[in-house]
């Protein structure tokens, strides 16, 4: 037998395969096509305080190998959430983790105190990164100290899993992961989604109605990997790989880069069953290979090369 479970903290996931934020609805949308239990964990839709309509349309646009979303933060706000969702998400099988997004550090903690009471949430994801808003997002996700400084604050207010959920669009990712450890982080979150654009020629306008969105999928995987790797030769937390695994062997890249686990985002909307065969797919992928552990292919990469740009500034 092929140990599949994983922890960060005192959290125990079944395996290494969770579904993102943003593309799992609150749990509950997709539970007659998935079986949730057999998920290592779920993560929310971003929760801010009050509900949010998000962007007008047009706010989501297929491109090559990806998908392009401004969809700003829409949710049910985190007392309906308490209300409606969490008594369904409460008696799942699986770990259940809340994603929380705000405009400021008060807002977060406001959410995550609110949060932390309830049963039935195991662990906190926090969006520092969300490209699509005014204020918050990224304004606080590219910046190195206020990530920090919202790392440290919520860290006082729960003992369960932090997680933090990092941008790309920064020149060194791995100086936000270090800094997010030191300010008592129990993981990160690597990437989220990478600024993009696509224009159309008729109208010669932007397709997306905020201009710019975050980019997602296939066409991000090589960016993610590169991420996490880098971030891997920083810090000693365990890292959430995301960014455009779409199959199994998608998923081994990320673990042997040093990813302890990973997230399926975009693939929700192509296979939303698709998580749960890379889950298999890892098993299977470990048993082949004679491993007794998943585990065993975390950061198991063989990158002795005598040139590498990323070393010559680590
Ligand atoms: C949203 C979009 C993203 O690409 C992301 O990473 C987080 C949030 C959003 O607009 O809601």
């Amino acid at each position: 037998m092929v140990k599949t479970a994983f922890n960060i903290g005192e959290v125990e996931f079944k395996n290494r395969v969770l579904v993102a934020s943003g593309t799992f609805g609150y749990g509950d949308e997709l539970k007659e096509l998935v079986d949730v239990s057999k998920l290592g964990g779920i993560i929310t839709k971003s929760l801010s305080w009050k509900p949010r309509d998000g962007n007008p349309p047009k706010r989501i646009v297929e491109t090559a190998s990806g998908m392009l979303n401004s969809i700003g933060l829409a949710n049910i706000g985190v007392e309906d959430f308490v209300e409606e969702k969490l008594p369904y998400l409460e008696k799942l099988d699986t770990v259940v983790i809340a994603n929380i997004a705000a405009s400021s550090v008060e807002e977060y903690c406001d959410v995550l105190a609110l949060l932390d009471e309830k049963e039935g949430i195991d662990a906190f994801e926090i969006n520092v990164s969300c490209p699509n808003v005014k204020e918050g997002g990224l304004s606080f996700g590219t910046d190195c100290n206020a990530t920090a400084e919202i790392t440290s604050k919520l860290r006082a207010l729960t003992k369960k899993p932090l997680i933090i959920k990092l941008t790309p669009n920064v020149t060194h990712i791995s100086e936000f992961a270090k800094a997010v450890e030191e300010a008592g982080a129990d993981a990160v979150s690597v990437i989220n989604t990478v600024i993009g654009m696509a224009v159309d020629i008729k109208t010669r306008k932007p397709k997306l109605s905020t201009v710019t969105g975050g980019l997602s999928g296939p066409a991000i995987k090589p960016i993610a990997l590169a991420k996490v790797y880098e971030v891997a030769q920083t810090v000693d937390i365990p890292i959430l790989g995301i960014g455009g695994i779409a199959s199994t062997e998608d998923a081994v890249e990320f673990l042997l880069v040093g990813a302890s686990a990973v997230q399926i985002g975009t693939m929700n909307y192509v296979d939303p069953t698709g998580s749960i065969k890379i889950a298999d797919g890892l098993r299977r992928h470990a048993e082949s290979n004679s491993l007794k552990d998943v585990g065993d292919l975390v950061g198991a990469i063989d990158a002795n090369v005598e040139f590498s740009v990323l070393q010559s500034w680590l």
